[in-house]
């Protein structure tokens, strides 16, 4: 299979999503891509500022909810790839609505275009939170899904619907569960992000419970590239793990961040723990390398392009730290900040 090459994006003015129509359109000359995108807090048009000007890009607001919308660009689409999600965990935490009604809802309104047009492929871009909290050994994609918030588990509804189309229907589906990812253009509410502009105006860095919770983490760019793998060699029907293969604590990601920032440690601050909070993520990749995939980047290599691109870049994120999000972060880490304890 060649790359479909007229490309319906769903979410593309969000972190991953932008990341990918950026490189996709860099890569391949002949590809056309519309993005579809309903700009919640987390959707940025900066993030796609780079490629504003090319003809073979076009953006649409709209909500992958709305079936008239979704129907007409689903039209003139050979795929869709769908990164639209709420994604925040501890969003989904205080108000779960709106994970529900996109994730789930969202998710199967795409499906129906996808199935009613006749599309080539349909690549649904999930997590590896679906699979819950993994104490020891990885999870294969064949395991039991035992999500355990309300983004985990929309983000479940979804998967289970994208396997349901392909066993009812023959939609040719691909589903991707991929780990923590970083790298530029990442909502500062996200720990790496967060962290480290935080650290950059020497505010506190709110790490939550024993900061014991490991994440496996990913740089965008190699998770853009497995996409891309997925949608040239995947079977459909299948779905695929997609690792970093760097499994950190995160106090040793926060310990790490500070070092390359020469930073101190007394900015961290240990605050009551998210609720529910999974202590584990772990996928096993193996099914994807077998494609041919394998990531590029360093986790040193990766977190120092990162922060450079942080420090060299306030124009882009000091903005999104304001209104909102200030309303946000005082809800969220007012009183934790107050109750927090230092950490060595
Ligand atoms: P993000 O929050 O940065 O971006 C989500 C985008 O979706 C935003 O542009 C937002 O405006 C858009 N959106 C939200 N609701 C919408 C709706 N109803 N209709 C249209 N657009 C809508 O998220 P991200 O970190 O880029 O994640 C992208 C996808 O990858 C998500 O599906 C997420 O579950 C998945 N994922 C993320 C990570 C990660 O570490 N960030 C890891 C694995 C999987
Ligand atoms: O595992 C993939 C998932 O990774 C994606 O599906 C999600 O969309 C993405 O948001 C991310 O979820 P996490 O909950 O792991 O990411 P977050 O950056 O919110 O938190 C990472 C870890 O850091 C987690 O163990 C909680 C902790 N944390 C987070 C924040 C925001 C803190 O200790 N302090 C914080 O302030």
């Amino acid at each position: 299979m060649t790359l479909p090459r007229r490309l319906l994006v769903t979410g593309g003015a969000g972190f991953i999503g932008s990341a990918f129509v950026r490189r996709m359109l860099e890569r391949h000359s002949d590809l056309t891509i519309t993005v579809l995108d309903k700009l919640t807090y987390a959707g940025n048009l900066a993030n796609l500022a780079p490629i504003e000007d090319d003809p073979r890009y076009r953006f649409v607001l709209g909500d992958i909810a709305d079936a008239e919308v979704v129907d007409s660009l689903a039209a003139e689409a050979d795929a869709i790839v769908s990164f639209a999600a709420e994604s925040h965990v501890d969003r989904s935490i205080e108000e779960p609505d709106a994970f529900i009604r996109t994730d789930v809802y969202g998710t199967f309104v795409l499906l129906e275009a996808a199935r009613r047009h006749g599309h080539a492929r349909y690549l649904q871009i999930s997590t590896d939170e679906v699979y819950g909290h993994v104490p020891e050994g990885s999870s294969l994609e064949e395991d039991s899904l035992k999500p355990r918030s309300p983004y985990s588990a929309s983000k479940a509804g979804g998967d289970l619907l994208v396997g349901a189309y392909h066993a009812t229907y023959g939609l040719p589906t691909l589903l991707t569960r991929a780990s923590n990812n970083y790298g530029p253009y990442h909502y500062p509410e996200k720990v790496i992000p967060l962290f480290i502009t935080n650290a950059i105006d020497d505010e506190p860095l709110p790490l939550y419970g024993d900061g014991l919770q490991i994440r496996d983490w990913l740089y965008v760019d190699d998770h853009v590239d497995a996409l891309e793998a997925v949608l040239v060699h995947g079977e459909p029907g299948e779905t695929y793990n997609i690792g970093g293969g760097n499994e950190l604590t995160n106090l040793e990601l926060t310990r790490t961040i500070l070092e390359r920032m020469d930073k101190p440690m007394s900015l961290v601050r240990s605050v009551p723990d998210r609720a529910g909070h999974d202590r584990r993520y772990s996928v096993d990749c193996s099914k994807l390398r077998s494609l041919g995939w394998s990531p590029a980047h360093t986790f040193d290599e990766g977190l120092d392009a990162t922060i450079r691109w942080y420090l060299d870049h306030a124009d882009w994120w000091r903005p999104l730290k304001s209104g909102e999000y200030l309303e946000y972060y005082r809800r969220q880490y007012g009183d934790r900040l107050a109750a927090g304890t230092a950490v060595e």
